[in-house]
């Protein structure tokens, strides 16, 4: 995925809930590395496949964006995610 054009993905559709990478909903599962390993299935083994994997499915309070973006907008907003959690946002 292309992170650049991720980022534009990300900020129409995630930033209402995960500006700067925090989390409104429920405070304790932000995009921080340390939470994603923590709170989200496979994130150690393979990021950009288990952000994709929520992102296309949702999870609880999370909405399902399969069907609203394309296969390429979810994998470029997963490397995206992946890069900034990498880097501490
Ligand atoms: C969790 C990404 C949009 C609400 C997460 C997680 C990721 C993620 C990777 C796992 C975080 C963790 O477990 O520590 C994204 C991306 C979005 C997006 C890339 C845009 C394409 C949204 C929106 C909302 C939202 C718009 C609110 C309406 C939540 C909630 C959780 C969550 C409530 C926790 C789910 C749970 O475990 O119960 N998101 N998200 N997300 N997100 Fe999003």
């Amino acid at each position: 995925g292309d992170p650049a054009s991720g980022g534009q993905v990300f900020a129409a559709n995630c930033n209402a809930c995960h500006m700067g990478g925090k989390n409104v909903i429920m405070s304790n599962k932000t995009l921080s590395k340390a939470d994603l390993a923590k709170y989200l299935k496979g994130f150690s083994e393979d990021a950009q496949t288990a952000i994709a994997y929520q992102v296309t499915n949702g999870k609880n309070a999370m909405p399902a964006f399969k069907g609203r973006l394309s296969p390429k907008q979810i994998e470029d907003v997963s490397a995206y995610v992946a890069s900034k959690a990498e880097k501490g946002w």
